[in-house]
């Protein structure tokens, strides 16, 4: 699920197609957003689209069910938000419970929750004086925003000129994308171990790095 440029999505579509995440394809590209570039990422990888957003249902409830008649339509076992920019109806969040995950440009619990998106969050790391921020994946679960279960967190140095924009590019570059392929993978293994019958009680929770 996406809002914007996509390169979260392009690391998960490389990540497939090289065998970083075993076994895997990507299904669909849900954006909440019409026009944006992971739309056009998607369609060059051969992989469908669905525009699903406020423009398109109003209505939060009607919103979600069309997202979820998307998601199930394209037989999804496992949603990544991956810089999607809305908020998810609890609904969507009870349906994927431990099968959707979200990546969050800072290290969680901190600078998470709602109002912590985009660039406001490299901003309230900067403005903390932090010298360390990262990236965090996690469970998406119906209780709150960035609350969920955490999978993977990857640091990243915080430099005196930082910016925003630096910063946040860097959370991007050098964390974000590795990061996101190899919590995708964790998950997928672990549900695809749970669908064989297999190691049920394995967790990948609570791996810090
Ligand atoms: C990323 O920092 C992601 O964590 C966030 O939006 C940013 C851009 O993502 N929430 P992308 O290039 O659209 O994947």
């Amino acid at each position: 699920m996406v809002s914007g440029g996509g390169t979260n999505l392009q690391a998960l579509i490389d990540g497939a197609a090289d065998g970083r995440i075993e076994g895997a394809r990507v299904v669909l590209a849900l954006s909440s957003r019409d026009g944006v570039f992971a739309l056009e990422r998607a369609r060059r990888a051969g992989i469908r689209t669905a525009v699903i957003g406020k423009e398109e249902y109003s209505d939060d409830e009607q919103r979600a069910d069309a997202i979820l008649a998307a998601l199930r339509e394209a037989e999804t076992d496992l949603v990544v938000t991956a810089g999607y920019m809305s908020i998810i109806h609890k609904k969507v969040c009870r349906a994927y419970a431990g099968r959707m995950i979200n990546i969050h440009p800072a290290l969680l619990p901190k600078f998470g929750g709602i109002g912590y998106y985009g660039l406001r969050v490299h901003k309230a790391v900067l403005e903390a004086g932090e010298s360390e921020t990262g990236a965090t994946v996690h469970y998406v679960d119906d209780e709150g925003v960035d609350s969920g279960e955490i999978i993977l967190q990857r640091r990243v140095a915080v430099s005196e000129a930082d910016t925003p924009e630096t910063l946040g590019k860097r959370v991007l570059e050098e964390v974000e994308h590795s990061l996101i392929v190899e919590a995708a993978n964790l998950v997928a293994r672990k549900l695809e171990k749970g669908k064989n019958g297999k190691n049920q009680r394995t967790t990948v929770g609570n791996i810090m790095e």
